[in-house]
């Protein structure tokens, strides 16, 4: 299957991009793996025609925002995310005119349309950067509420809140954190900001999947508690191997994270299927508040 699949990679002129939370197989066959915002850039600056993304379907449109001439696969196409499902046009439009006009500031793990209704995207690696970055005290962040009272917590500006939220983050609570602490007594916590803000109160470091990655890296500590989607810990104890990493819950599993098997690549690419393109309507302005946050973090 692996050969087959670095064949049709060739043969279709591919980059194959995998999120951190996606199977180990799919993280070893990648041409890169990444946080959302690394996958982003990456998906801008290839010049392979197809890219095959491995992660949910917000992450492959985004890929088609930014390129739109190259052709984007997303090998299951009913890989979505249910935060992203919790805000739409429509219920946007209608928040933003009960509002004082204001900013909008969405995180990347929303819909094309929704981003077309925003002023910039933000990810978890920079949504500090992103509310900073406005000229405006007082914004709407949306659609995690966690991360926006995250965001309120580390920064003087007034952030209207969206009630949307990670069902797998949200899930971990400080009794959780507690717990793996008791057992792990000498390992560091870090916990992603779509965690609640009391998990988040227990953490040694705040980061995204990508920071974990680093932070992990840089630390001179031997163990650490994981406060993610359990697909990192593939990666983070690939990366070190002298290092001990215990999940902070077994529940934080994403099914959605979890549907791309070896064999769904495969296919994709032979067929040409599960492209995912945005609407030129749409893709321009989506674009524009995806590009604002790019130039930022570049
Ligand atoms: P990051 O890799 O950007 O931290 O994303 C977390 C996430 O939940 C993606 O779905
Ligand atoms: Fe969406 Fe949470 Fe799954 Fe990420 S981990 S894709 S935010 S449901």
């Amino acid at each position: 299957m692996k050969d087959r699949i670095r064949a049709l990679l060739k043969e279709k002129n591919a980059i194959m991009l995998a999120h951190n939370y996606q199977p180990p197989e799919i993280q070893d066959m990648a041409d890169m793996c990444g946080d959302s915002l690394e996958l982003s850039i990456r998906a801008g600056e290839t010049d392979a025609k197809v890219i095959v993304f491995c992660g949910v379907h917000f992450m492959a449109e985004t890929a088609s925002i930014i390129s739109p001439d190259k052709t984007v696969l997303l090998p299951r196409l009913d890989a979505g995310c249910p935060m992203a499902d919790m805000i739409d046009a429509e219920s946007l439009a209608a928040k933003k005119a009960s509002l004082p006009p204001m900013p909008v500031v969405t995180y990347v793990n929303s819909t094309a349309e929704v981003k077309a209704l925003s002023t910039i995207c933000c990810t978890s690696a920079n949504v500090i950067q992103v509310v900073n970055s406005l000229p405006e005290k007082e914004m709407l962040l949306t659609p995690d509420r966690n991360l926006a009272m995250y965001a309120t917590s580390k920064t003087d500006k007034k952030i209207h809140v969206w009630d949307g939220y990670c069902p797998i983050h949200d899930l971990l609570t400080a009794i959780d954190v507690e717990k793996a602490k008791a057992d792990h007594p000498n390992a560091l916590f870090t916990a992603h900001p779509e965690c609640r803000p009391e998990v988040l109160a227990l953490a040694d470091s705040v980061e995204s999947t990508s920071g974990m990655l680093r932070f992990a890296k840089a630390s001179e500590h031997k163990e650490f508690i994981i406060g993610t989607e359990i697909g990192l810990l593939h990666a983070i104890q690939k990366q070190n191997p002298d290092k001990i990493f215990y999940a902070a819950s077994q529940k934080m599993v994403c099914l959605d994270m979890k549907r791309i098997g070896l064999s769904d690549v495969a296919r994709c690419l032979e067929n040409m299927s599960g492209q995912v393109k945005v609407p030129e309507k749409i893709r321009i302005p989506a674009l524009a508040a995806v590009e604002k946050m790019i130039e930022l973090s570049k």
